[in-house]
């Protein structure tokens, strides 16, 4: 089949997101200018360059309690920093928990029963006991095509990695298993890995 998103797909549910799968999840935790925290999953989430190492993510659509956006990036707008918590598999429960759409001003740690750790770079909250977090001071905030779609870019500026997740060296995924996101309401987590020398290696 082919369509023209104008068109319409025709199908029970959008294929969209689940043509660009798997995709990482950004738990995005924020401190607001009234020392309110939040936390909240971005699938549409990634790594966009090495130096200095640089994330980004989207938020789309907005809630009427907040100024044309959510409270992520709203927060981000406040403060200029956010962090980036790594989601394993044995968490999976709490993440989707904290994606609740609370009223502005309701922490999703707490909603969601996390423990918070102080970022050391940033002055922003983290989950305690995540595999990796990435602290980031917020670079640019693009709006995108369309109503509330805004991609927001930031530089990290700390990394925390679990201690029982570097093996011989590497972080190993294969310890925690990274949570991704399909289509759907589907998931998937890393079990199995295999490596490819480049042509250029
Ligand atoms: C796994 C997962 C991934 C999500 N990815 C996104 C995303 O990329 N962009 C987005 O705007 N909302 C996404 N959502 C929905 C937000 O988490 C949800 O709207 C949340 O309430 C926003 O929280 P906030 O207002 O505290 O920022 C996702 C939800 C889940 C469960």
């Amino acid at each position: 089949m082919f369509y023209r998103p104008e068109d319409g797909h025709g199908l029970p549910h959008n294929p969209f997101n689940a043509m660009v799968t798997p995709r990482p999840i950004g738990w995005i935790s924020t401190r607001g200018a009234d020392g309110r925290d939040n936390l909240a999953p971005y699938s549409f989430f990634n790594a966009v360059a090495y130096v200095p190492p640089q994330v980004m993510f989207s938020s789309t659509s907005a809630k009427p309690d907040r100024d044309g956006t959510k409270d992520s990036v709203s927060q981000i707008r406040e403060t200029g920093v956010f962090c980036v918590n790594i989601v394993e598999y044995a968490m999976r429960d709490a993440m989707n928990a904290s994606s609740a759409s609370l009223p502005a001003g309701e922490d999703e740690f707490l909603h969601a029963g996390l423990e918070k750790e102080q970022c050391r770079t940033i002055d922003c909250p983290r989950v305690a006991g995540t595999p990796g977090a990435l602290e980031c001071k917020l670079t640019q905030i693009v709006q995108l095509p369309g109503e509330a779609n805004f991609a927001v870019f930031g530089e990290v500026t700390g990394l925390h990695l679990r201690d029982d997740c570097i093996v011989d060296g590497i972080f190993d995924i294969t310890t925690f298993q990274p949570l991704s996101r399909l289509g759907y309401r589907d998931y998937a987590r890393i079990t199995e890995v295999f490596s490819l020398k480049r042509p250029d290696d």
